[in-house]
């Protein structure tokens, strides 16, 4: 009887929503929060993981399309866009169902992982594979909600932003202040630009007495931000953050800068070294983008940038399950036995 209700009932005098805004949701939310041993232990820090894979379509994004697909509905909308790298493709068409709305959704072309257009398709959306980059479907997109009749969902909607403010709270909500330190993947710059609002905002209002200082990280092939020039063709094995000129850029600065954080790159193999870090010495499977936090306060700690005692959460933002390709490669192939147990029990190593 004591289930989560989703961001919006639980935080509801925190958002822009009224008695009259039909609330649509999939009681998204009220996600783990874990201790990270293996982390804590290699950086001297409390190191917590915000397991956001565990949300109802697999990813953050579903704290922002509570938010965009009700006060779309509530406007009278009868159909959604988004550009995505997956995630947010699948979360839209998932609330559209919901919503009983049309959704449209514009992918990169065969640059999406696998589970993320299952999604997509199962859910019934519109899919059309652009032939160009993220950046290109979100020109697009936008492109189509100013000519046409359909509402963008994407986190240059405002109210995205102010759904995905809500991971910020809880985590102040559990640990009962704010972290020290907050890392996290930054690809459209939404994410970091909606915690810092989270937080500040808790700040301001005195629920904590402080704010983290914030800690982005790109993947070296697509690392505008750190770069400081758009890139014309972002590439990096974690496609979820594959992109070259982010929406949120300035935001993302401002993130950095008024916190005194960081953003920086961390490279393919760093991003795949913490992934496989994460699922075989944390329990806790994610989709490579993800991973880019983790791989970003290893990087620092190797760098001598950590000072120990600190409290440190990263968000790892999406669920391995959607990405499976690069949990299988590389990985020993299971081997086959007859149905006995003294052979299964020697391949296993019991005896
Ligand atoms: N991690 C995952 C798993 C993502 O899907 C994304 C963004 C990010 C991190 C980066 O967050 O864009 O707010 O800086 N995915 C978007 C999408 C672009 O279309 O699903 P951001």
């Amino acid at each position: 009887t004591h289930q989560w209700r989703g961001i919006i009932e639980e935080y509801r005098d925190r958002l822009p929503v009224t008695d009259t805004t039909p609330v649509v949701t999939l009681r998204e939310g009220g996600t783990p929060l874990v201790p990270a041993q293996v982390l804590s232990e290699r950086t001297g820090c409390e190191v917590h993981l915000k397991v956001e894979g565990a949300n109802p379509t697999g990813s953050f994004k579903d704290r922002g399309m509570t938010m965009a697909i009700s006060k779309a509905k509530e406007e009278g909308a009868k159909a959604v866009i988004c550009a995505s790298t997956g995630n947010t493709s699948a979360s839209a068409a998932a609330y559209a169902v919901r919503a009983g709305m049309v959704c449209a959704v514009l992918v990169p072309q065969g640059k999406i992982a696998f589970g993320k257009m299952g999604q997509a398709l199962v859910h019934g959306a519109r899919i059309l594979q652009v032939d160009g980059n993220f950046d290109d479907c979100l020109t697009l997109a936008r492109s189509l909600s100013e000519n046409y009749p359909v509402a963008l969902v994407n986190s240059v909607n405002p109210v995205r932003i102010e759904g995905q403010k809500t991971a910020a709270f809880e985590i102040v909500d559990m640990l009962g202040d704010a972290p020290d330190i907050h890392v996290l993947p930054v690809g459209n710059a939404g994410n970091i630009t909606a915690y810092w609002k989270g937080y500040t905002e808790y700040a301001a209002d005195g629920v904590s007495t402080k704010r983290p200082r914030m800690w982005g990280f790109q993947a070296s092939g697509s690392a505008p931000i750190v770069r400081g020039e758009v890139v014309k063709d972002p590439s990096t094995i974690a496609t979820a953050i594959r992109i070259g000129n982010p929406a949120s850029w300035q935001y993302a600065l401002a993130a950095r800068d008024e916190s005194g954080g960081l953003i920086d790159e961390v490279t393919d193999r760093q991003i795949l070294s913490a992934y496989r870090l994460l699922a075989a010495q944390e329990g806790v499977f994610v989709e490579p983008a993800s991973a880019a936090s983790v791989a970003g306060l290893l990087k620092a700690a190797e760098l001598g940038k950590v000072d120990p005692g600190q409290r440190i959460v990263c968000t790892v933002t999406g669920n391995g399950l959607k990405d499976p390709d690069w949990a299988v490669a590389g990985a020993p192939q299971p081997v086959t036995v007859p149905v006995d147990a003294a052979a299964a029990a020697q391949r296993l190593g019991l005896v």
